[in-house]
């Protein structure tokens, strides 16, 4: 699956844009605030309806303008369908797909599969356990048709339970017409994401060693309620804790990835270089098993590659994701220093685009060189 085509129009700085991206490598340079990482923005709102940067859609609109508008010429494993979002200053969203409106963020993510690489995503290590769940429930969406319906039906019945556990005098019983759906929702979310943690395991393991070399590095599901103990009974024997504190203290909504490397977090153990390189092993393997599971690829956005990992860690990097042949967008200030990674392979179609003020250009071979300084 690549994107064929993406126009932009109004998008940060970028008034208008079109880029008839290669299926293959899309490098994009240009200096600090030249608009590159609004380019993968694009393609990052194309395929969740929203940014990887900020939730206030105003913030996306170029000032002075009353909407941002994004197209998205989608190919590949049986797919050709154009999608296209765009969001007013009201907050209004429209999406798209050839032409008729999309039922849904979900029905969008379901057509441009996306793995985003960047400062954001070095967060899944330190960050909260709702973004390993985001991580898990990426993967889990993908290949479980089931999964976001069943997510749903969780999240209506766990936030009735919980305003109803805000009653002075509620009992027990009053809760069991949401109890029910909790229960059956959240065995069933357990279930899913326990199955593709457990390939999920097997890839990473399979690959996390050419990314960062230290030993006990262990990814461990923790399913949001003890693994001994069936949720109905959870629920019965905690009722009264969570009416004290108002919540539904323990579900699928607790759930976590936990990365340890011996026994400890591993925030906590690897450097920050270390962390990087774990989480594109993490990022990675999730892709890998994508299309293994599905047959369908998905699309790579790599943000400020040079300035995020070192030379080898970077090669690595491109290695897998030449050896994944997935499509992959991948900005950075210098354009030599982006190109030098993919020197060596010459099978690889390599597009190259220079951003400059909100302008994108494709790079011509033969061009005069440009000097880009930071
Ligand atoms: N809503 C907006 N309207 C106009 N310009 C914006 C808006 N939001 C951000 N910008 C500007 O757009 C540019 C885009 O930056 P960005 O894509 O992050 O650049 P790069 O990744 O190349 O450093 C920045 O110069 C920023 O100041
Ligand atoms: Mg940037």
């Amino acid at each position: 699956m690549s994107l064929k085509r993406l126009a932009i129009h109004q998008l940060r700085n970028i008034e208008s844009a079109e880029l008839v991206p290669s299926p293959q490598v899309n490098l994009i340079y240009g200096k600090n605030g030249s608009g590159k990482t609004s380019i993968l923005e694009a393609i990052n709102i194309l395929s969740l309806g929203r940014s990887f940067r900020s939730h206030r859609h105003k913030a996306l609109i170029r000032q002075g303008q009353p909407g941002v508008t994004l197209f998205g010429r989608v190919s590949g494993e049986g797919t050709d369908l154009s999608i296209g979002v765009s969001r007013s200053l009201s907050g209004e969203a429209i999406l798209k797909a050839n032409g008729s409106p999309v039922g849904s963020v979900a029905e969008l993510a379901s057509y441009l599969p996306v793995q985003a690489i960047n400062s954001d995503t070095f967060s899944l290590l330190e960050g909260s356990p709702k973004v390993r769940r985001q991580y898990i429930d990426w993967l889990v969406f993908h290949v479980e048709p089931q999964f976001f319906n069943t997510w749903k039906t969780a999240q209506k019945s766990l936030k009735q339970r919980n305003s109803l556990l805000r009653h002075d005098r509620i009992r027990p019983e009053q809760l069991t017409p949401w109890d029910r759906p909790l229960i059956e929702a959240t065995e069933a979310i357990d279930t899913f994401r326990a199955g593709c943690i457990e390939q999920l395991k097997t890839v990473f393991n399979g690959l996390v060693h050419d990314f960062v070399a230290v030993d006990d590095l262990v990814l461990n599901y923790y399913r949001g309620w003890d693994r001994q103990q069936r949720y109905a009974d959870v629920l019965a024997a905690g009722f009264d804790q969570d009416r004290k504190q108002g919540f539904t203290r323990q579900g699928a909504h607790r759930a976590d990835l936990r990365i340890t490397v011996g026994g400890l977090p591993a925030a906590d153990v690897l450097s920050r270089g270390q962390q990087k390189c774990l989480v594109c092993a993490l990022k990675i393997a999730q892709g890998y098993l994508f299309s293994q599971l599905t047959g369908r690829r998905c699309v790579y956005l790599v943000d400020d590659l040079p300035s995020e990992l070192d030379g080898d860690h970077r090669a690595m990097l491109v290695e897998w994701l030449e050896r994944m042949q997935t499509q992959v967008f991948i900005t950075g200030v210098e354009k030599e220093a982006l190109e030098a990674d993919w020197l060596n392979k010459p099978e690889t179609e390599v597009k190259v685009f220079h951003v400059e003020q909100g302008k994108v250009v494709p790079f011509e071979q033969g061009q005069p060189h440009q000097q880009v300084t930071e």
